[in-house]
């Protein structure tokens, strides 16, 4: 219904789409907080295809956090196990669509199942020229800073290059999303105003669209209002209009 009112000449290049609201959807519903995880899952299916549909060629979802550990251990193995569901689900589908998966976050100390699936995943769609899908999981900007600063570090210590070489864009090729533009649009549903340690590096002049509609609920229309609503601001990057 709002795609007609989408400018096609201002469709942003990357999204990335804090997906909270699971546990609260759930609860609104008496019903078990994995309950609300699958119905999420759900969610995710119909904004991949529609970012297809839209020309978008990036799309980033916060999948799991660092911090998510602090969960009850029965909903962080569960989110897991329905991660592994959803890609064995997905997967064909989203091949035969020309999807590229790719998980961001250290996702090597994941049961071996989940770890299996998302190689897999990543195997099977590596050379499709579509929308490129990252899954952030078990992903923390913080960690991620981290990561990039060691591994120039040791190559500073192996006598590769000079403290005096590192710039942003060095940095910024050390991160998971090395060759990646920044999100031009970050969404997230469930109504916080803050990144709970997404993309930090990245977000630097990001457009943020905050909605109150919880993620299981937030449709393929929600998401074209969300990308309207950016196609309004205005991004100075510093400078004047
Ligand atoms: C987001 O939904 C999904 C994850 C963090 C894994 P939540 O589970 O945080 O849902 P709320 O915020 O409790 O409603
Ligand atoms: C952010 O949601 C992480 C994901 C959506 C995966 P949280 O529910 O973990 O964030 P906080 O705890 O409200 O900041
Ligand atoms: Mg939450």
């Amino acid at each position: 219904m709002t795609q007609q009112r989408l400018d096609p000449d201002r469709i942003p290049r990357h999204v990335a789409i804090v997906m909270d609201g699971n546990g609260r959807w759930a609860k609104m519903r008496g019903l078990p907080r994995l309950q609300g995880h699958n119905a999420g899952m759900m969610a995710l299916k119909e904004i991949v295809k529609r970012s297809s549909v839209l020309g978008i060629t990036h799309l980033t979802v916060y999948a799991f956090s660092t911090e998510n550990w602090k969960r009850p251990e029965e909903e962080v193995f569960g989110i897991f196990k329905l991660l592994v569901l959803y890609v064995q689900k997905e997967i064909r589908e989203l091949n035969d669509n020309n999807v590229r998966v790719n998980i961001w976050g250290d996702w090597s100390i994941l049961p071996s199942d989940a770890q299996n699936a998302i190689r897999k995943a990543m195997r099977t769609t590596q050379n499709n020229t579509g929308l490129c899908f990252n899954i952030a999981l078990n992903y923390g900007g913080r960690a991620e800073i981290l990561k990039a600063v060691r591994s120039i570090c040791s190559e500073i210590q192996s006598g590769a290059f000079s403290i005096d070489s590192i710039d942003e864009s060095m940095l910024s090729s050390r991160m998971y999303t090395n060759g990646v533009p920044d999100p031009d649009l970050i969404i997230r549903t469930g109504g916080e105003y803050r990144l709970s340690n997404f993309m930090i590096w990245q977000a630097a002049y990001s457009e943020f669209v905050v909605t109150d509609v919880l993620w299981p609920d937030f449709s393929p229309d929600e998401y074209e209002k969300a990308i309207l609503e950016y196609q309004s601001r205005d991004r100075r990057y510093g400078g004047l209009t």
